[in-house]
């Protein structure tokens, strides 16, 4: 990053199901790098998984280990980054009850990624009062931290954009500037597709890729990955604009002159679909075998003691940091102090 300056890393998860390789170029494979220099911490947002969950608490439950199996596998290492739950930090629901009173049902409703969940989950006009309110417990998330930095998939820039709103009002109120704003860090090639082409990856929608695939898995998505619809014969000009397999390629392949190469041979016709998904079988298995070697390792039932001991820890430190933020901003915000 050209910002050498150390800064306060915070971002998180919500343990719904299997992270996936949507996760990996979005936000995990910058934490991995960001843990050597800054102060990292991710959490497991179990209580936002709740938010649009909550007719399946235990499958929230049930997967927060899981998550913290695959932040270890993806290489996240909590001798550097602190990695907490956030049920666990009883300061984040305190601070989403004093900032929903700091902004309005509208602006809300006028939230472009809650549209478009809102959308995607059915709710119709039955939106569940937490769901609507999850930027506002995601800024309680981020605040609570003091974060500078947060990564995350370019989706979430409008609760970013919430968040910021919500720290100029605290800072306006308490009539000074203790609270930072935050910054976010999407990954430039934006948001990897689903391997059918549909923008959101996701378990629901089984086009997601998980990070421990098999070879098999890996085989099988591959060859499911739409390319591009014109492209009929091997000595046909091809697109690489939204197709699918380049994205993927775009994402993980590291031989970007080779890539380039690919690309302009595509272009001009020639270069067969079942070469170029070849080359990215081969990236992909590259990325997922030792993150799948190590997601093995952990997946064993002696290994849950381990995980919750890490989580444990972590939840600990955290707690002591996000509840002298809360005595702060309680006391900025006029709440009598006892
Ligand atoms: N909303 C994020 C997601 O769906 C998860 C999340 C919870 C988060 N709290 C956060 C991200 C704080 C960044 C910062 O993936």
């Amino acid at each position: 990053m050209a910002d050498q300056k150390r800064q306060t890393i915070l971002t998180g998860d919500r343990p719904t199901g299997p992270l996936h390789l949507g996760h990996l170029a979005g936000s995990l494979a910058n934490r991995v790098v960001l843990q050597d220099s800054h102060d990292q911490t991710v959490l497991v947002a179990d209580m936002q998984g709740l938010s649009d969950n909550a007719n399946e608490p235990f499958k929230v439950r049930d997967n927060v280990l899981n998550v913290v199996a695959d932040y270890l596998a993806a290489g996240i290492d909590p001798a550097k980054t602190v990695i907490c739950l956030q049920s666990g930090l009883p300061a984040l629901a305190e601070l989403t009850m004093l900032y929903s009173n700091l902004v309005t049902v509208s602006r809300l409703e006028r939230n472009p990624t809650i549209r478009s969940e809102i959308l995607a989950r059915g709710f119709g006009r039955d939106i569940p009062a937490g769901f609507l309110c999850y930027p506002v417990s995601q800024a309680s998330d981020i605040t609570a931290f003091k974060a500078t930095l947060v990564p995350v998939g370019a989706d979430q820039l409008p609760l970013i954009e919430l968040c910021n709103e919500i720290v100029d009002k605290v800072n306006r109120l308490a009539g000074r500037v203790f609270l930072p704003n935050a910054v976010a860090l999407v990954p430039a090639m934006g948001r990897l597709p689903g391997v059918d082409g549909i923008a959101k990856m996701g378990k629901s929608t089984g086009n997601a890729i998980p990070l421990d695939a098999s070879p098999q898995a890996l085989a099988a998505a591959v060859q499911r990955m739409y390319t591009d619809p014109k492209h009929l014969k091997v000595s046909d000009p091809g697109t690489v604009e939204g197709n699918v397999v380049f994205a993927y390629l775009d994402a993980f392949d590291t031989d970007l002159a080779g890539l380039e190469e690919l690309k302009a041979d595509y272009r001009r016709g020639g270069l067969g679909d079942a070469t170029v998904k070849r080359r990215l079988l081969a990236v992909l298995e590259a990325v997922v075998a030792p993150i799948r070697e190590r997601r093995s390792a952990l997946s064993s039932p002696a290994m849950r003691d381990f995980l919750t001991d890490i989580l444990r820890e972590g939840t600990a430190k955290a707690r002591s940091v996000t509840g002298s933020t809360a005595a702060e901003i309680r006391e900025a915000l006029g709440v009598f102090v006892l």
